[in-house]
């Protein structure tokens, strides 16, 4: 059974609520709803994990080895200054893949260098909670 973990980083906790014209109206519980379903149709484990704290994610990345076979992270604001969780990706060796709701491309300047995605399988990115659904749904078919 192939298992995946779903880390969320910061201020997605506010889903819902947070900047709703940039990021929708959906909580984080609705998308963890919507990968919990999309993974049992499919007969994966999924485990997910959202912390406002850089090392209690890097953590979660150490740990993962032996037990997940994929990452899907969104790093948040971390993902354009974190050196901490590039590194720690790179050191496990368990493939990532990087989403984000928004197109990070389109938005200021400073959103639009991820320094982790150069140590991630792949990025996905603009599709709201979708892109949460078309990494899983990647790691389903693969
Ligand atoms: C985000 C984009 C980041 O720039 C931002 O800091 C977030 C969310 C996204 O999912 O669009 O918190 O990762």
């Amino acid at each position: 059974m192939k298992r995946v973990l779903v880390l969320h980083g910061p201020n997605l906790n506010l889903l819902g609520q947070r900047e709703p014209k940039i990021y929708g109206r959906e909580t984080l519980f609705d998308i963890n709803a919507m990968l919990k379903s999309q993974a049992e149709k499919a007969g994966i484990q999924i485990d997910f994990l959202q912390s406002n704290y850089e090392g209690e994610l890097v953590e979660a990345i150490q740990k993962a080895p032996g037990h997940y076979e994929y990452i899907i992270l969104n790093a948040a604001a971390l993902t354009h200054y974190s050196i901490a969780l590039r590194d720690a990706i790179a050191a496990v060796g368990v493939p990532v893949i990087e989403v984000h709701l928004s197109n990070i491309h389109k938005r200021e300047e400073f959103r639009n260098t991820s320094v982790i995605a150069a140590v991630t399988e792949g990025q996905i990115l603009g599709f709201g909670k979708y892109s949460y659904a078309l990494a899983l749904d990647y790691i389903i078919k693969k």
